[in-house]
């Protein structure tokens, strides 16, 4: 048994023992303690932190979640890492994401089911009364929850794309992904009236309330859903802190969400949305005649032009997320938060 102390943003430390035959995040959980993850698999990069010192063996894991250059500066996913050694971390994240209870699981029901463009699908569950929380569905806009289908062993993260509310209302946009066992039962058998199991909410994507800097968010297909939660949350909450949004899609077809938009706009009269397709197959009756080409594109010519340094949020696919820093650095951003999504 080893010893491992984990370092927080914000100078907490949390301490540990782990065996080497378990990864870190299992170890931490043994112990009551419930540090960021998704996957669990080594796919999604939500359980990263950075190795100071101690022996430390990791097992396969995605490039998608570690590049080579995040490894080479000391960067581990927990979930993939053993300890052999007494070892010593440093965490991206502040303690206040830091869970000393088990992820709530509570049943919840689809009351709506649809396309959201043609590749992605929306549903929208209802919580059943619980024991314990009772019916709201109280999160922190931006999170996610792992939506299980019972008996199946099925279970996938999916940010939520509305806000906290009373009325136990969750609201999913999920890309279909060819094959994908969670996008098949949608695709196929999912219909109103069918019972999920919901672990969450997760996750500390959400907004850096005490930044005074203007927020810019980047959203790539589905990576809108957390987008539309915290700006739906700033929306009820009559936020006056500036706001931008760049929303992209592949094609045309695949755009949704557009009258969510619109009300939010109406809602939140400062925030600029900029829409943006890449589709040089686009068939001429449905000719694109807004920006053309990536988020990422349309963040550079406004950051070019922006008079104050505004923090960035941004959700989508891995190789999003890398052009979206790399935009963010060169262009002088403030701060920067992503979320990645992982196919599955
Ligand atoms: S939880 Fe570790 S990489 Fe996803």
């Amino acid at each position: 048994m080893f010893k491992v102390e984990l370092l927080t943003r914000d100078g907490a430390a949390i301490a540990f023992d782990a065996e080497p035959s378990e990864n870190l995040l299992a170890a931490a959980e043994r112990a009551n303690i419930y540090l960021p993850s998704s996957c669990r698999e080594g796919a999604c990069g939500a359980c990263r932190v950075t190795h100071a010192s101690g022996d430390i063996e990791l097992d396969a894991y995605s490039s998608a979640a570690l590049s080579d250059a995040e490894r080479a500066a000391g960067g581990i996913l927990l979930c993939r890492a053993h300890a052999h050694g007494d070892v010593a971390l440093h965490a991206p994240f502040d303690a206040a994401s830091i869970g000393f209870a088990p992820t709530p699981q509570r049943r919840a029901t689809i009351v709506d089911i649809g396309p959201a463009g043609a590749r992605a699908m929306r549903i929208v569950l209802q919580y059943e009364e619980d024991p314990e929380f009772g019916r709201a569905a109280q999160f922190v806009a931006g999170q996610f929850g792992e939506l299980e289908i019972p008996e199946s062993g099925i279970r996938r993260s999916y940010s939520l794309a509305n806000a906290p509310n009373w009325d136990g209302k969750l609201e999913f946009l999920i890309r279909l992904q060819p094959g994908g066992a969670f996008s098949t039962y949608l695709r196929e058998r999912a219909s109103i009236g069918d019972a999920l199991i919901v672990h969450g909410p997760k996750g500390q994507f959400t907004l850096d309330e005490a930044s005074l800097a203007p927020r810019w968010f980047v959203a790539g297909g589905t990576g809108l859903a957390p987008a539309l939660s915290m700006l739906r949350h700033m929306a009820e909450l009559a936020d006056p802190c500036p706001a931008r949004l760049f929303f992209g899609v592949n094609r045309v077809d695949e755009l949704f969400a557009l009258d969510a938009l619109e009300e939010i706009r109406a809602a939140l009269p400062q925030l600029a949305v900029t829409i943006c397709v890449w589709a040089p197959e686009t068939p001429p009756e449905t000719r694109w005649r807004g920006f053309a080409g990536t988020p990422a594109e349309a963040l550079a010519q406004s950051l070019a032009n922006a008079s104050e340094r505004p923090d960035i949020y941004v959700c989508g696919p891995p190789a999003l997320i890398t052009a979206v820093e790399t935009v963010a650095l060169a262009g002088g951003a403030g701060a920067t938060y992503a979320e990645r999504f992982s196919a599955a």
